[in-house]
């Protein structure tokens, strides 16, 4: 049985920190799913950490699709949240049902996610009306990396952190059952997290919100072209595989791999036949 969004909004009044990563192929998530992480999200990031991109902007929902497919059949308790990618919610709320549903009966994920609060309110509400669950994402939207300036702190002045608030108030309103809460200083993240009653998930939000979630790679190191401020590197992938494949290419160019370890054998007899022929 996967985690449900029962679950998920009852952690919140016991205090129970919610620990959410996300993971976008097989082998990956199913050790996510292992060490009992309960939200695993197949964001949107995996345009940057997975396929090179400088923004999340070119991922399509047909690429969301694909990994969000891997995901849900590395892991068995985890609810598996797909991202919306970029313009597949925006036109109309008919596309944004449309899109959603593709994640929960092509892909087999539990939940989705979109960017925005007051926008895209009546989407999340149409959305929940249908039975899909939605998380929220709010402060730094990376869809909207061109509108925002870059990747900048969020809610600094006391104009944009009140948006932000409406904007929290309008995705509990409309039924999300948590939101991810991005780059904002962590006393705005604080009160938020108090003024709202389902789950705040934070990103570079400090450590005031109701849960955490980090992109995998930031933490495990191994996706190297930039460390994010907000993230902490709990190994050194990178180091690791470079090390790994560095002993592999000595050992093949030295001749000692492989070994009669890694190789099979035949009937020396049925060899000798061969050989007589
Ligand atoms: O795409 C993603 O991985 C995200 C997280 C940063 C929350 O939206």
């Amino acid at each position: 049985m996967r985690v449900t969004i029962n679950q998920i909004k009852e952690m919140k009044p016991k205090g129970e920190k919610i620990s959410m990563l996300t993971a976008y192929d097989y082998s990956t998530a199913k050790i996510v799913d292992e060490v009992g992480i309960p939200l695993i999200l197949v964001g949107d990031s995996l345009g940057m950490v997975i396929l090179g991109y400088e923004t999340t902007l070119p991922v399509t929902i047909e690429v969301m699709l694909h990994h969000t497919k891997a995901v849900v059949r590395g892991t068995q308790h985890a609810m598996i949240i797909g991202d919306m990618p970029f313009m597949t919610y925006h036109v109309s709320v008919e596309d944004c049902l449309r899109n959603a549903a593709r994640f929960i009966q092509e892909a087999g994920a539990q939940a989705i996610k979109l960017e925005g609060g007051v926008t895209v309110a009546e989407k999340v509400r149409r959305v929940v009306e249908c039975g899909i669950p939605v998380m929220g994402h709010i402060g730094l939207t990376p869809q909207s990396v061109h509108q925002l300036g870059g990747h900048r702190v969020q809610g600094r002045t006391p104009e944009a952190a009140a948006r932000l608030l409406e904007d929290a108030q309008a995705l509990e309103e409309a039924g999300a059952f948590s939101i991810v809460l991005e780059t904002v200083p962590a006393q705005l993240a604080s009160l938020i997290t108090q003024k709202i009653s389902i789950p705040i998930i934070g990103i570079g939000a400090g450590i005031g919100c109701d849960g955490q979630v980090q992109i995998i790679n930031d933490i495990l190191g191994s996706y190297t072209d930039f460390v994010p401020r907000h993230a902490k590197q709990y190994a050194k992938l990178a180091d690791i595989i470079r090390n790994a494949i560095t002993e592999y290419d000595n050992e093949v160019k030295a001749g000692t791999f492989p070994t009669e370890k890694q190789s099979f054998s035949m009937d020396e007899s049925l060899l000798a036949e061969l050989k007589v022929k």
